[in-house]
């Protein structure tokens, strides 16, 4: 185990102010002042440096940089919970410690899923546009007509923290929880969830209302949800996913919403991030955001407190608290 007193620290975009500062203090750090994501060529020379590399998750930390890292370089400190975009077989091949920042965004990344889940069968989005293009008319009795919440069925991939912490709003909303994940929770916790398993996806998918991708981006989950899926889910249902686009074939659900296939969707992530297919701009009864699931003042001061904790732990010489471990995701 490292011991050093002053890891030399490069850190890939911007973080908090007060989160830079602590590292400025503890570590020898570098900050990407500019905050562009840094090109391949730039990443590989800080890889080349750092005793500590920072990134996030705009930034491919491959096999080819892992194996262009210096010596020096033992610990990669992510900023964010989910490590899809670091190679962990190729760091673990180097001895490189992964580390990430789970637990402290679970509830906002959760209140914006249930925030989409309102949003989309309700309108919210489509109604605000109406009001700001001075086009509303008043109140009719036939306007603006959404589906209602209460009383659906809301089918969860992923039932880790987040999408626990999203079973547990949806239930004040009056959902019935169902969920499919690789690991049956225990009793205790779908008794208190009200929450029923499915170990097979695709059945689950043909008795839900509304599905909302809470599962972390792996080899598995790679178009888990793909054009032969999307045509179990029914005509009525919407489809919500905070998690990671490249879990949804997003051609697939383009051409699944444009034949009318599911009642829409609403999405804050992308297969091909910051760029939107230019279809799914032009659909009315899809809710687009730009991947602020997490984004909160508090959350991003707790994600770089446990980025430090993570190095400060380390570089004393012990396991650091937020070690990914390979086949864990
Ligand atoms: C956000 O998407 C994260 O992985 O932290």
């Amino acid at each position: 185990m490292a011991q050093i007193e002053r890891p030399r620290t490069i850190v890939t975009r911007r973080v908090p102010a007060a989160v830079e500062a602590r590292m400025a203090e503890l570590f020898d750090a570098e900050f990407n002042a500019s905050d562009e994501p840094w090109a391949p060529e730039r990443l590989h020379e800080a890889a080349a440096r750092a005793d500590v590399l920072v990134p996030t998750l705009t930034d491919e930390i491959d096999a080819d940089l892992i194996a262009a890292a210096g010596p020096r370089l033992r610990l990669i400190a992510n900023f964010g919970v989910g490590v899809d975009h670091i190679d962990l077989a190729a760091a673990r091949a180097k001895n490189i410690i992964v580390t990430n920042t789970p637990g402290v965004l679970t509830e906002d990344t959760a209140d914006m899923t249930m925030a989409l889940i309102l949003s989309v069968p309700r309108r919210l989005a489509e109604g605000e546009k109406l009001v700001r293009a001075g086009e509303w008319g008043g109140w009719s009795p036939t306007g603006m007509l959404g589906h209602r919440i209460n009383r659906k069925a809301l089918g969860i991939i992923g039932m880790g923290r987040i999408g626990q912490a999203v079973a547990r709003r949806a239930r004040g909303f009056g959902l019935s929880i169902h969920y499919h994940n690789r690991h049956r929770l225990p009793d205790a916790v779908e008794a208190e969830l009200g929450a029923t398993h499915w170990p097979d996806l695709d059945d689950m998918l043909t008795e839900i209302d509304i599905l909302s991708i809470n599962c972390p981006y792996t080899r598995e989950t790679r178009h888990l949800i793909d054009a032969r899926r999307l045509a179990l889910l029914g005509r009525e249902v919407y489809l919500i996913n905070t998690s990671r686009g490249e879990i949804v074939d997003e051609a697939a659900l383009v051409a699944t919403l444009e034949a009318g296939g599911i009642a829409g969707a609403g999405l804050d992530v992308y297969e091909d991030e910051p760029v939107i297919d230019p279809r799914l701009l032009a659909l009315d009864n899809v809710v687009l955001l730009p991947h602020m699931g997490s984004a909160t003042y508090e959350g991003r001061e707790a994600m770089g407190d446990k980025v430090i904790a993570n190095i400060r732990i380390w570089a004393d010489g012990h396991r650091p608290p937020d070690q990914v471990l390979e086949g864990w995701i």
